[in-house]
C-alpha cells in the first residue's frame, strides 16, 4: 500500500493561488504566513493528475459530456460514503458550490426575499444572498460542550417568512459534524415554515470518523422532500481549481425546477478535466483520504498541544470534520480590528477574520491547518510570540 507524505508540500507561490499570491492584495502586504483560504497545500494526489494527463494523450478537448465512468464513480461514493442509493438522472454536474447556492436563489427567490443562516458561517452565505438583492435573516449558533449547535427557538422563530436556508453541514468555521437529530429538527422546521434547504456537504469527507457525517436527504422523509445537497471533492482531493461540483435533489418537483433553470442557462455540460479529475478521486480516492485525514488529525493535536503549552489563553473549536480552526482569542482583550491588525504586522500570519463570518465572529479568527506539520507549528509560534506585546 503507497504510503503518502505529507510533511512534503508544494510550492505554491508565483502559481496565481489565492493562498499565496492574493495576500498582498487582501491583506496589504506579501510578508506573511498565509493560513486563510480554504484549500491545502499538500500536492493533489497522484492518480488525479494521472488521470489529467491520462486524458490529454488524446489531444482533443473538444466538447464533451459527462463520461459513465464518472457518473459510476458519483454513484458508487455516494452509497459507500453517505448511504445515499440513487441514480444519475437526479444530480447535476455544476462547476461550483458558491454558484450553485446562486443558482438555487435565483431559481427560487426574488430580491427582496428573506434567506435563512446561522451564523458564523462561511463569508458567501452572506455575502451571495446580498449581493443578488435578498436578505439574510441570521440564527445565530450556540456553542455546547466546545461544539456549535442550533438554537431551535430561535431558528424556528427565524424561519417565518423565508424562502431557502443555506447549511453549512459540516459547518465551517466549526467543523461541527451535525447529527442526525439535529439535522432532522432543521428539516422539520424548514418544511413546516415553507423554506426549501440548500445543504452544502463541500466537507463531508472531511469527517474524523469516516460514518459521522450525515447527509441531509437521509435524516427524514420532511429533509429529502424539500432540500437541494450540493457535494464536491474539491476540498476533500484539493482540486478546487478544476471546478467540478454536483448538486442532488430527490424530489421531481424541486429538481424540475432547478435543472430547468441550469439546462436553460446552458449549465449543462461540465469541463473536461473536471469530470476525468472527479472520477479519479472517487474510484481511487479512499487510501488517500484516510491518511490524509489521519494527519490533518495529527494537526489538530499539534495545535491544541501547543497552545496548552504555550499560549493556553487561545482555544479553538476542535473541528470533528475538516481542516479548518475556529481560534478564540478574546483572552487578548482586544478590539477586532487591532486583533487582525496585530497578527498581520506583528504575528506575520495570514488568517480569516472572525467577524467576515458574522458578528459573532467578534474576538475569533479561522486558521488553515491544511498544510505540514511544520507550517502548522510555524503559524503558532507567530501568533504565540506576540501574545503579551
Ligand atoms: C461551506 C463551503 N461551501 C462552499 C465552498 C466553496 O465551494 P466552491 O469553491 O465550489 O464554490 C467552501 C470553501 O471554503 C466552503 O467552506
Amino acid at each position: 500500500m503507497k504510503k503518502y507524505n505529507f510533511n512534503e508540500i508544494a510550492l505554491r507561490k508565483g502559481t496565481y493561488c489565492v493562498k499565496h499570491d492574493m495576500t498582498p492584495e487582501v491583506f496589504g502586504t506579501d510578508d506573511l504566513l498565509p493560513m486563510w483560504v480554504a484549500d491545502m497545500d499538500f500536492k493533489t494526489p497522484d492518480f488525479i493528475l494521472e488521470a489529467i494527463r491520462k486524458r490529454c494523450e488524446h489531444e482533443v478537448l473538444g466538447y464533451t459530456f459527462a463520461p459513465d465512468g464518472y457518473k459510476m464513480a458519483v454513484l458508487n461514493w455516494f452509497r459507500e460514503r453517505y448511504g445515499i442509493e440513487t441514480r444519475w438522472s437526479r444530480m447535476h454536474f455544476i462547476p461550483g458550490i458558491v454558484q450553485g447556492i446562486a443558482f438555487v436563489l435565483q431559481t427560487f427567490t426574488l430580491p427582496g426575499d428573506k434567506v435563512l443562516i446561522t451564523t458564523p458561517v462561511y463569508p458567501p452565505f452572506l455575502n451571495v444572498p446580498h449581493r443578488t438583492g435578498r436578505v439574510f435573516v441570521s440564527s445565530p449558533l450556540r456553542t455546547v460542550d466546545g461544539r456549535f449547535t442550533f438554537d431551535f427557538e430561535d431558528l424556528e422563530r427565524k424561519a417565518e417568512g423565508c424562502k431557502v436556508m443555506i447549511l453549512s453541514n459540516p459547518h465551517n468555521p466549526g467543523g461541527t459534524v451535525w447529527t442526525k437529530e439535529e439535522l432532522a429538527r432543521v428539516a422539520d422546521i424548514c418544511l413546516r415554515k415553507g423554506v426549501l434547504v440548500i445543504s452544502d456537504e463541500i466537507h463531508a469527507d472531511l469527517s474524523y470518523r469516516r460514518s459521522q457525517h450525515t447527509s441531509f436527504t437521509t435524516v427524514s422523509e420532511a429533509a429529502k422532500s424539500n432540500s437541494i445537497t450540493f457535494f464536491a471533492p474539491s476540498k476533500t482531493f484539493n482540486m478546487a481549481g478544476i471546478a467540478s461540483s454536483i448538486c442532488y435533489v430527490p424530489d421531481p418537483e424541486i429538481r424540475k425546477t432547478l435543472f430547468g433553470f441550469l439546462d436553460g442557462n446552458e449549465l449543462s455540460l461540465g469541463n473536461i478535466f473536471a469530470y476525468y479529475a472527479t472520477e479519479a478521486a472517487f474510484a481511487h480516492g479512499g487510501e488517500w483520504l484516510r491518511q490524509l485525514l489521519i494527519y490533518l488529525q495529527g494537526n489538530i493535536d499539534a495545535a491544541e498541544q501547543y497552545l496548552k503549552e504555550h499560549c493556553p489563553e487561545i482555544t479553538f473549536m476542535r473541528p470533528e470534520a475538516s481542516f479548518l480552526l475556529w481560534m478564540d482569542f478574546r483572552a487578548w482583550n482586544l478590539p477586532q480590528k487591532e486583533l487582525v491588525h496585530k497578527l498581520i504586522y506583528d504575528a506575520k500570519v495570514g488568517l480569516n477574520n472572525g467577524t467576515d463570518f458574522g458578528p459573532e465572529g467578534e474576538g475569533f479568527m479561522r486558521m488553515n491547518i491544511g498544510t505540514n506539520r511544520a507550517t502548522v507549528l510555524e503559524g503558532l509560534r507567530r501568533i504565540c510570540s506576540v501574545r503579551s506585546k
